[in-house]
């Protein structure tokens, strides 16, 4: 397992719109568990292909509290096929974008199809912090932000501050 770096706001690949995997293999179980190592390491509870620069629609999570066992999860080619009207707000974060926390609301149960690991078919409902998470990793993999939820003023907030000090990072 290889720790990738993690990419953060403003980088445009991060607006990318991902493509399905063809076949679930050795080297897509191979990313799946350099994410995985990559978000614990962050440490994180949700991370997208797309946020270490692989196009690709997968990302893993692991929602389980801090002092219970590991509960990894792998979403390949994930599609939400039922979302509830009843909606929640979670107050969310992004390992692309750094310190920064503000609540957003989204459905607060979805019904999810996916590939697993191994190329099998599944399909979840999950809700709380789970349905949560799943649609702001889901978000990614068609290049949207958790930022995009909020108001116009607050983002062009984030984006600049962020925006500053990656310049200020290419001049150091
Ligand atoms: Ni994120």
């Amino acid at each position: 397992m290889t720790k990738r770096s993690i990419i953060t706001i403003p980088d445009p690949v991060l607006r990318e719109v991902c493509a399905p995997i063809e076949t679930v293999d050795d080297e897509i179980r191979a990313l799946s568990d350099d994410m995985l190592e990559t978000m614990y390491d962050a440490p994180g509870i949700g991370l997208a292909a797309s946020q270490i620069g692989i196009l690709k629609r997968m990302f893993v999570l692991d929602v389980a509290k801090e002092d219970a066992p590991k509960e990894p999860m792998v979403f390949i080619n994930p599609k939400i096929v039922w979302s509830s009207e009843d909606m929640s707000v979670y107050q969310e974060g992004c390992l692309s974008i750094p310190e920064y926390f503000e609540d957003v609301e989204r459905p607060a149960e979805v019904t999810v199809q996916f590939l697993d690991r191994e190329g099998g078919e599944q399909e979840i409902k999950a809700d709380g912090l789970l349905a949560t998470c799943i649609q702001h990793e889901l978000d990614h993999l068609n290049g949207k932000l958790f930022i995009d939820y909020l108001s116009k003023l607050k983002r062009d907030r984030v984006m600049k501050k962020f925006a500053k000090q990656a310049k200020l990072a290419v001049k150091a």
